[in-house]
């Protein structure tokens, strides 16, 4: 059978990839474990951020989030039930390592081999992210990553997860959105540490490159068979006016938001306008330590970002206005697939790497109570992840490498700045009692799973 787009659709009306294309689910620690001052963790510079007032959305902190440190083996059999072939999560270095370096913490090391070997129990490959955002905040007492040191700290940090690991989890990430946590942490001023400092920007941009050649290259040395990635927050920029000084601050935004880092780590330098701004922090050699090999691309993609001037932002571009023809999610990022074809087509004929889409996703705002489980029905979402669906489709159709899709995110969970006010979870979580609910996108999605070709016989 066939859709009016031409996409092969099979007999339950569902679009068909490729055999072995994989199907997962993502999360990250500080947004779904809770269990902060537990068994040992140290404190991140989330912890530390969430206590300042009137950062976070209602004053929500992680303390608690999903409890999945404790209700892991209820959400592994979820995913389970859903029939992904793989599950993305991050490790917690302040978990590992509560200072940082030095001690590791076996409590905290014993959760993630009882969440690992309970994934491979259930059939389902185990994704790990080494960093999503949850910095030590003894490290950041240190300078964090202004400090070139924090480079060596963050490779120490990736030989005790692959050392511990390595025997049973082979797909390995080493940063989440590196774009996102630098410009949001150092430049904007909206994240931990809060900082909004050219110098200091810079220097965290280049820091956190050289971290990852080094984690890649420890992985490489340490865990037999790895496949290694990292993962780009990679969203089609566009100026929101055809001015010239909204075009070039867009394409200024372009080279921070999505080609610093994969530039420098894949083509070996940095796109030309961010270029002679970081000479300055980089030493003879550093560009060779950052480009490592990797095997794969991972692409978050949510949304087109609209690019402007504005002078009173740090390097003079900020987030400007999105045109009003564009519909809108639930938390108003504008929708338009057509710019995910384009960012998986740009990344492709860019950097040659097969492409993971480790997340993409669709936000709503929490209702009030009595309202709030209305949620569970939740057709927007499934006809936004649909879209999705189907740009990947075509992508693939012209060739593009995509080879497998996590979906943002297995539970809602706290959404950083918006707290638990946003919901991205294909399974509702009532915060009061834990709780989990599939919502009508679950049901989709595991049907959208259960309608794809089996494996060919002898693949992995
Ligand atoms: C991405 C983050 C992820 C989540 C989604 C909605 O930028 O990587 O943690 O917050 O956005």
């Amino acid at each position: 059978m066939a859709s009016q787009d031409g996409t092969d659709t099979g007999r339950t009306g569902m679009p068909l990839f490729p055999a072995g294309f994989l199907w997962g689910t993502s999360t990250s620690a500080y947004q779904i474990e809770g269990a902060t001052s537990e068994d040992g963790r140290g404190q991140s510079v989330w912890d530390s951020f969430c206590r300042m007032s009137g950062r976070v959305n209602n004053g929500h902190t992680g303390d608690v989030a999903c409890d999945h440190y404790h209700l892991w083996p209820g959400d592994v059999r979820l995913m389970r039930s859903l029939g992904v072939g793989a599950y993305r999560f991050s490790l917690a270095w302040p978990r590992l390592l509560p200072r940082g370096r030095g001690r590791a913490n076996e409590a905290g090391l014993d959760f993630y081999d009882r969440l690992i070997d309970g994934l491979l129990e259930a059939g389902i490959e185990p994704w790990a992210t080494l960093y999503h955002w949850d910095l030590p905040q003894a490290l950041d007492d240190l300078g964090g990553w202004t400090n070139r040191d924090c480079a060596g700290w963050f490779a120490d940090y990736a030989v005790l997860a692959a050392r511990r690991f390595g025997d049973r989890v082979k797909h390995w990430a080493t940063f989440n959105e590196f774009s996102v946590f630098t410009l949001f942490g150092y430049a904007f001023g909206w994240a931990p540490p809060s900082i909004s400092d050219r110098t200091a920007h810079l220097q965290a941009i280049h820091h956190v490159n050289l971290a990852h050649g080094d984690a890649v290259a420890v992985l490489r040395r340490s865990v037999p068979g790895a496949s290694i990635g990292a993962i780009h927050s990679f969203q089609t920029c566009r100026p929101s006016s055809e001015e010239p000084a909204d075009v070039e601050a867009a394409a200024l935004f372009d080279e921070h938001w999505n080609l610093c880092f994969p530039d420098a780590q894949i083509l070996g330098r940095y796109p030309p306008r961010i270029a002679a701004a970081i000479d300055p922090f980089v030493r003879a050699g550093d560009l060779a330590r950052v480009c490592q090999p990797v095997d794969w691309f991972g692409m978050n993609h949510y949304a087109p970002i609209y690019g402007h001037a504005d002078p009173q932002m740090l390097w003079g571009f900020g987030f400007g206005a999105v045109p009003d023809s564009l519909p809108r999610t639930g938390v108003g990022w504008p929708i338009d697939h057509s710019a995910f074809e384009t960012s998986l087509a740009l990344a492709w004929n860019r950097y040659r790497l097969p492409i993971y889409v480790t997340e993409n996703g669709f936000g709503t705002q929490s209702r009030p109570e009595p309202d709030e489980r209305a949620e569970i029905d939740d057709p927007a979402r499934v006809a936004y992840l649909e879209g999705s669906v189907a740009a990947m489709r075509r992508s693939l159709d012209q060739g593009i490498g995509v080879k497998g899709y996590f979906v943002w995110s297995l539970l809602d969970n706290f959404e950083w700045g918006a707290g638990y006010g946003d919901r991205f979870g294909i399974v509702f979580v009532d915060y009061r009692t834990q709780e989990r609910i599939p919502k009508a996108s679950a049901r989709w999605y595991a049907a959208l799973i259960g309608a794809q070709p089996p494996p060919a016989p002898g693949a992995e």
